[in-house]
């Protein structure tokens, strides 16, 4: 209570001026954060295996990830592996990625207590700090929450707090209020590009309102959700990926894709972008337009035709080669994570069904087909991910992404045990 109204107390806005509604976003951020410590126990046939085999599991990870460790350049980050000709593919901090491997050693030294992991996140965090100063991309969130939100969850230090909210404020000056939304590709003058991806960059934004008291984060980060949820649905709840504003009007001038099969097809990945930020609005207002966002989406995935028995989506829910296409085993790893913390909110009868899927899937991501065998596929965990099929890059390979949230899910499915 004290620190609620400390909160209350100390909110202004960035203008410097007291906002009076703000008190009812801190209000319901705060009532929020105290309610999601309240969950209930779930379980599905297949649980009690995953979650008996989760410290084994963790090992394991932190094993693959001393290897891929020992292969990578210093200064870089790993993107992928091709396990036919052994060769990998490094990044620099800027790459949209950056964020999942200290994410994912963090992910696994929570678990695991093992120091080492800890010392490598923390050596590639010195590289990728620059990066809170990038005005030049949406994927700030991914980055930089992923990696110092989740150093900062284990060990406090002002020190993270600072690069996150100077990366909040970065992010931020992607935001154009006519148009309603951060922009996610700069593109030719007058356009204004924003992808369903966005989604993931805004729980950055409602940390960074409730560790400033500055409610101009939280109102971006509504605004664009807001936005995003008339313009990037269509009728049957699936999303466009990508939506091509007018950056003086706000008009949409054409709804497209961009990393999908088609402009009229639901890209795999898209649609778990848009059901995990949907979970995550939810989680931060409060507002039931948003859950019901949520439930539609998951509603949309999970009784798919052409959603396979194992769960784990083909890479477009339209791939013209489906059942043979190729699966994202990304997509799984992320829609798992997202439909157990949507179960915590859901009416019984739907949180059973997003148990049962998620357990589905992170039972088949944990078999042979999926999980690396130890040593093998050059340290990263999860085979069989796409990146962009159109582009032809990253193409049944392992990503980082998948592997960041195979294991954020099963942290998620251990904590509601
Ligand atoms: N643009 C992020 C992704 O490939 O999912």
């Amino acid at each position: 209570m004290k620190r609620t109204f400390f909160l209350f107390s100390s909110l202004r806005g960035s203008t410097g001026k007291t906002i009076t509604s703000s008190v009812t976003v801190l209000l319901v951020m705060t009532l929020s954060f105290i309610s999601c410590t309240a969950q209930r126990k779930v379980q599905a046939p297949g649980t009690k295996e995953l979650v008996a085999a989760m410290d084994e599991t963790f090992k394991y990870a932190g094993d693959q990830y001393k290897l891929l460790a020992k292969n990578l350049p210093p200064e870089k980050f790993p993107k992928t592996y091709f396990p036919a000709t052994g060769k990998y593919e490094f990044s620099n901090s800027g790459w949209w990625c950056s964020g999942f491997y200290p994410g994912s050693l963090l992910l696994m030294y929570e678990q695991t207590k093992d120091k080492a992991l800890y010392d490598d996140a923390i050596r590639i965090l010195q590289v990728l700090e620059k990066e809170k100063l990038n005005t030049g991309t949406h994927d700030l969130g991914f980055m930089m929450f992923c990696s110092f939100g989740t150093a900062n969850r284990l060990a406090p230090k002002p020190e993270y707090k600072e690069i996150l909210l100077t990366s909040a404020k970065s992010l931020s000056t992607r935001f154009n209020p006519t148009v309603g939304c951060i922009k996610s590709w700069d593109a030719k003058p007058g356009e204004f590009l924003v992808i369903i991806d966005n989604m993931m960059n805004l729980e950055l934004l409602f940390w960074a309102t409730r560790v400033s008291g500055d409610s101009s984060f939280y109102r971006t980060a509504v605004t664009h959700a807001n936005t995003t949820m008339q313009h990037h649905f269509r009728p049957d709840n699936s999303s466009y990926h990508v939506i091509n504003y007018d950056a003086a009007t706000g008009k949409v001038i054409d709804k497209r894709t961009a990393q999908g099969y088609a402009n009229e097809s639901a890209w795999a990945r898209g649609q778990v972008w848009g059901l995990y930020g949907y979970t995550v609005m939810y989680r931060e207002t409060r507002d039931k337009k948003y859950l019901d966002q949520a439930n539609a989406i998951a509603k949309f995935l999970l009784n798919h035709p052409n959603l396979p028995a194992d769960k784990i989506p083909y890479w477009d829910f339209n791939a013209p080669n489906i059942p043979t296409a190729l699966k994202d085993a990304s997509a799984a790893s992320i829609m798992a994570s997202a439909l157990l913390e949507l179960s915590t909110y859901a009416d019984k009868t739907s949180a059973k069904t997003y148990v049962d899927a998620a357990t589905t899937m992170l039972t088949s991501l944990s078999n042979s087909t999926y999980k690396a065998a130890p040593g093998k596929n050059g340290g990263f965990l999860i085979q069989h991910g796409v990146g962009h099929f159109p582009a032809k890059t990253e193409v049944d390979t392992p990503l980082t992404y998948g592997d960041y949230y195979f294991l954020e899910a099963l942290k998620r499915l251990k904590e509601l045990n």
